[in-house]
């Protein structure tokens, strides 16, 4: 990718990933997702803000010699130290042999332990200020977002706000850097999917980030994943505003996994049963779709119905596997009916309602235990879920 002026006087040096599969070496990214960088350059200073994976550190240094001479370089300005921001820091210190690496204490330290001693270091502090020359960066504290030493920088003479993980997205930028030359609203669902997978966990830390900028002039947004966002800079921070709430839309999730389509048979007549109602569902097999594409939809849902077979006596991998994402991503308290299937094996219903509850989830009765087909005792009963379910919503 070519080098793009952002504005006077600043420059996207960032480069796109469509090498890697996974994420973090969990979420799929089938659209890649861009690695951001920006060259500030004051009159007087140079400060490079962020770098990138250390895969494309060859890219990178290039793309930097477009704009600078590594020798005239003065800060490198990490607002985190995911090294997915950080990895090309080895190979810029090296020839950026003046620079002053700027970051929180926290980010320094973690600086030292993934990079060495051997550069010098600043540690700035919430409102410090360093002058460039024309551009003043002041320093946010911004902490879990999605670490805990992040920072974001602020221009104050081009109201450029550099937000590092916050307010990205996944979905390589393919040379249409600026919000206004791609169609945004294409990265919405890969926006609220990398919120669900890498920064809901943190959904406090957003909105305590958005009260500490809300009088910033934001003139231009430039998030480290993701377009840059210089005709609607609120856009991303209104839509993490609202994922970050808590507020429940008015859907039922139903997600199961299914060997045999047995499991699968109960899931449809409970969304058929609840789309008669008029009551928006949406259907997962975890044996198909990756639980990032399913985290999305569960941080705004009402009510989950979970179902899954009995495999060796326990719960089946996949559902199990989901369940321990819900943990780990700290999904807020949601309703949760339950569904099993087994024919000869254990009835797993109380293994996932402990599991469920263990995590502060709400239980919705009556838990379906199917044999097999299910029979029309079965669909009495699931009629009966389904109307408490109704009650709910
Ligand atoms: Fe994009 Fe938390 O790193």
């Amino acid at each position: 990718m070519v080098v793009v002026k952002v504005c006077e006087d600043i420059f996207w040096v960032g480069v796109d990933d469509k090498r890697n599969i996974l994420f973090e070496g969990l979420w799929p990214i089938p659209d890649g997702v861009s690695y951001n960088s920006y060259i500030v350059k004051g009159s007087e200073k140079i400060a490079l803000i962020d770098t990138v994976d250390k895969f494309y550190s060859k890219e990178f240094s290039s793309n930097i010699e477009e704009i600078v001479k590594f020798s005239e370089i003065d800060y490198i300005i990490l607002n985190h130290l995911e090294p997915d921001h950080s990895g090309a820091i080895e190979e810029v210190v090296k020839k950026a042999t003046k620079a002053k690496i700027v970051s929180s204490q926290r980010g320094i330290n973690f600086a030292k332990a993934y990079y060495g001693e051997d550069f010098e270091t600043l540690a700035v502090k919430d409102g410090d200020i360093i002058n460039l020359g024309g551009h003043s960066l002041k320093f946010i504290t911004a902490p879990w977002l999605h670490w805990p030493e992040t920072i974001f920088t602020y221009d104050i003479d081009s109201g450029t706000l550099f937000s590092g993980d916050a307010f990205g997205t996944f979905g390589a930028l393919n040379g249409k850097i600026f919000d206004d030359e791609t169609d945004v609203r294409k990265y919405e669902s890969e926006m609220k999917r990398y919120f669900a997978d890498i920064v809901s966990h943190y959904s406090q830390f957003v909105l305590k980030a958005a009260e500490k900028i809300k009088d910033l002039p934001i003139k231009i947004l430039c998030t480290t994943h993701g377009p840059v966002y210089r005709r609607d800079p609120k856009y991303p921070i209104e839509l993490y505003l609202k994922w970050s709430s808590g507020v429940d839309e008015e859907k039922v999730l139903i997600i199961y996994g299914s060997m045999y389509e047995h499991t699968a048979e109960v899931a449809e007549y409970l969304a058929e049963k609840i789309k008669q109602q008029g009551i928006e569902v949406k259907s997962f097999n975890l044996c198909k779709v990756h639980p990032s594409f399913i985290l999305p939809e569960i941080i705004d849902a009402k009510v989950v119905l979970l179902g899954s077979p009995t495999y060796e006596g326990t719960i089946y991998p996949p559902v199990t596997n989901f369940m321990e994402y819900v943990r780990i991503k700290n999904i807020r308290p949601k309703t949760f009916g339950i569904f099993v299937n087994y024919t000869w094996g254990s009835n797993i219903s109380e293994q996932i309602k402990n599991k469920l509850s263990e995590n502060g989830m709400k239980i919705i009765e009556p838990v379906l235990s199917v044999k097999g087909k299910l029979t029309e005792e079965d669909k009495r009963k699931a009629d009966s879920l389904v109307e408490n379910i109704i009650k709910i919503i």
